[in-house]
């Protein structure tokens, strides 16, 4: 599994926000991530959600101020101190759990949440059907993940990344679903240009790029160039 170790590093956790979500073209990708799961997940009032490597919160945070409870999981203590943080300063921290644990092994019981969702995970993981059904065991309703694509722009510089991030394509997809015994219920495809690129554009440079890539997106082609997928599936 990719990604255990590095999200352990103080610097790695205190510059993750700053890096890719504060500046230009990393705060619109923010924004736009944030709009996806929004929609995916909608409505989200009194829903009790799970968060699997929530990271820092950027999505908990933003479903409790919607009014869900929220729990956030992932394994690195210092994501979630940042992300406890944000919770305190939000005024939300009493719709809002910050849990430290490993997502192949769920401490809950099965069907415990409404919605279970990953976002920026799956491109870590060596067996993606085990961790599916794990989050699939949990949920008594949705579960919305994310995946980076494998015929994409993204597959240009992956090789280059010091981590490198698994790539699906469609077929894998669907083999994880029908593993996870889930029922696909909706989907979207989005970034054209991917947001690693995203974010080393300045906010007008970026703006422009989107404007493009949202006429693509209208275009029979968009979905098949799109280096990101959200898809929303159902427990059979
Ligand atoms: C790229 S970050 C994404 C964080 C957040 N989802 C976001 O989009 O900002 C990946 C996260 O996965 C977490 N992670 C990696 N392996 C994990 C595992 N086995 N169980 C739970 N979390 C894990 C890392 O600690 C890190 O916070």
């Amino acid at each position: 599994m990719k990604g255990q170790e590095w999200y352990q590093q103080e610097t790695v956790v205190e510059s993750y926000e700053d890096k890719r979500f504060s500046r230009g073209g990393g705060r619109l990708t923010d924004r736009l991530e944030k709009e996806a799961v929004g929609e995916a997940l909608a409505p989200v009032e009194d829903r009790k959600i799970l968060e699997i490597a929530c990271g820092t919160g950027r999505f908990s945070v933003m479903l409790a101020q919607q009014g869900a409870d929220v729990v956030g999981l992932d394994i690195s203590a210092p994501m979630l101190g940042e992300g406890r943080r944000k919770a305190r300063q939000a005024g939300v921290d009493d719709h809002l759990e910050f849990l430290r644990g490993d997502a192949a092994r769920l401490p809950f019981p099965d069907d415990h949440f409404d919605s279970v969702f990953a976002i920026r995970f799956f491109h870590l993981v060596d067996e993606p059907e085990r961790y599916l059904s794990e989050l699939a065991r949990v949920s008594k309703d949705q579960v919305v993940f994310e995946t980076y694509n494998r015929f994409s722009g993204r597959s240009l510089y992956n090789w280059a990344l010091p981590m490198g991030s698994r790539l699906y394509s469609r077929r894998e997809v669907d083999g994880m679903l029908a593993a996870a015994d889930l029922r696909l219920t909706g989907e979207t495809h989005e970034f054209v240009v991917p947001f690693g690129l995203y974010r080393k554009l300045p906010g007008g440079v970026a703006k422009a790029f989107r404007s493009v890539e949202e006429a693509v997106d209208r275009t029979p082609l968009g979905d098949s160039l799109a280096s990101i997928s959200y898809w929303s599936a159902t427990v059979e």
